[in-house]
């Protein structure tokens, strides 16, 4: 399928369709929808295995946040016998095996140094370690959480315990019975939280910002389904005061154990900054029982711990990073205007973040999981498939 060439020391790889960088869920996503339109595309992914983030990056107890209807990828859904909220293995085994029902054989290994378009030939020439692939159309699919990310906090080179990111967490075992802080406040860093309090460790949670913190269900239905039904019917401040005072009902002022709640409602703050919501898993009732603290910003660390912004000084045993990812893409796309060298996302707002100029697309930049990427995914694949059947009838009466 490919031509090849040696140039010097990169092997020079032709790539007659698309190409699409990471074997996330979206990168699959994206080359199902092409394949069922007859388009052949390739994917390169810089580690060994599917879906990285999920196999290699994520704590034990991880589950899907959301309802499992609101997860599926295009054209083969989940198998009716999954829970609602999948576990992670369960979630992987399906991208396997929807990797295989579409006989998707990403090139792994292949970690993507850079991507620049040739405007002369009307190429993108993308170059890994050991190849340079060239190619019409280009598909960033290399996700909103590529790159952990951990601010510098000050004087943290004095701290002597163990400091990790949530990346590197697996489970609780390793912690029992020690003290730990978890920096950050959302689904990750709460759910951390609990998990060390039920493996037997003391965790306190810095909580620097308001949040909203909203119960995963509601009237026996998912917080997130039914806000997305009632917005069908009603304003999204209507649908926010009502989020809130379920909230209030079910879960009662959080206000009080340190949880401030921003002025702007959950739906609101998400559609207009992408701060997600916080689902609560069972955290804040350990909050409540005085189980797992909550504590203000960090001011400096010490050898043993930290001081907080109230001049408080506390030891701590190790400290986790719950301090969230960045993307990836200003450091290897060479390209002016689609992608935002500020933060790694389409300068352009859902919904016209999909497509950039000279056959240059995003899938899976939207904060909105899964979800909005199935969607990039169909209306990428949708808009190449009209080029590609272009191309091969001029080709095909050419010849
Ligand atoms: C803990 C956690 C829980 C989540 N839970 C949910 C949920 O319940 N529901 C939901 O809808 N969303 C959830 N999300 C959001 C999450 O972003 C999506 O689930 C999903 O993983 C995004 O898929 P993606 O393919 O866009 O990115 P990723 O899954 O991150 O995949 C990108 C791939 O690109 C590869 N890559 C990156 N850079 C390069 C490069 N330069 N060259 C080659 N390959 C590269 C990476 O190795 C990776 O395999 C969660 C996220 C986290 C962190
Ligand atoms: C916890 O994680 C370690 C790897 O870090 C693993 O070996 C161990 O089996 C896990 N424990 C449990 C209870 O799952
Ligand atoms: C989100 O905000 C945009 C404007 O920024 C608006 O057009 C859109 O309707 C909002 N979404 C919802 C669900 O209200």
């Amino acid at each position: 399928m490919f031509l090849e060439r040696m140039n010097s020391k990169l092997k020079r790889v032709l790539v007659p369709g698309p190409l699409i960088i990471g074997a996330g869920p979206s990168g699959l996503a994206t080359a199902a929808c092409l394949k069922e339109k007859g388009v052949p595309s390739l994917i390169l992914e810089r580690e060994n295995c599917l879906a990285s983030l999920w196999k290699l990056k994520s704590y034990d107890r991880l589950r899907l946040h959301l309802p499992k209807r609101f997860c599926e990828l295009p054209l083969m859904g989940f198998p009716p016998e999954f829970p609602t909220y999948p576990m992670k293995e369960e979630f992987l085994s399906y991208l396997e095996a929807y990797a295989k029902h579409f006989s998707i054989e990403p090139l792994f290994g292949e970690e993507v140094k850079s991507a620049e378009y040739d405007p002369t030939m009307e190429f993108w020439l993308v170059k890994t370690g050991s190849s340079e692939f060239v190619c019409r159309w280009l598909i960033v699919a290399t996700g909103e959480n590529s790159e952990p990310m951990s601010p510098e906090f000050p004087q943290i080179s004095d701290f002597k315990g163990r400091v990790l990111h949530t990346s590197l967490y697996k489970n609780g075992t390793t912690f029992k019975g020690q003290k730990i802080l978890v920096v950050g406040c959302g689904n990750s860093g709460m759910e951390i939280s609990l998990d060390l309090c039920n493996s037997g460790a003391q965790a306190s949670v810095v909580v620097r910002d308001t949040l909203h913190i909203l119960p995963r269900e509601i009237l026996g239905r998912s917080t997130f389904g039914l806000s997305m039904w009632l917005l069908k019917w009603f304003p999204l401040r209507l649908v926010d005061r009502f989020l809130l005072f379920c909230s209030w009902f079910i879960l009662g002022n959080t206000h009080r154990f340190g949880l401030r709640r921003p002025q702007i409602g959950p739906i609101e703050l998400k559609n207009t900054t992408g701060k997600t919501p916080v689902l609560d898993v069972g955290t804040l009732a350990k909050i409540k029982a005085g189980q797992i603290m909550v504590v203000p910003s960090i001011k400096r660390f010490t050898e043993t711990g930290v001081e907080f912004i109230d001049e408080k000084i506390e030891d701590f045993d190790s400290v986790i990073l719950a301090t969230g990812y960045r993307s990836n893409v200003p450091s290897w796309l060479k390209e002016e205007g689609f992608f935002s060298k500020k933060d790694g996302y389409p300068v352009a707002p859902f919904p016209h973040s999909w497509k950039g100029e000279n056959g240059l697309y995003s899938v899976g930049f939207t904060k909105r999981g899964l979800l909005g990427a199935s969607l990039d995914a169909q209306k990428v694949a949708k808009e190449i498939a009209t080029q590609w059947n272009l191309e091969m009838k001029h080709l095909q009466t050419d010849l």
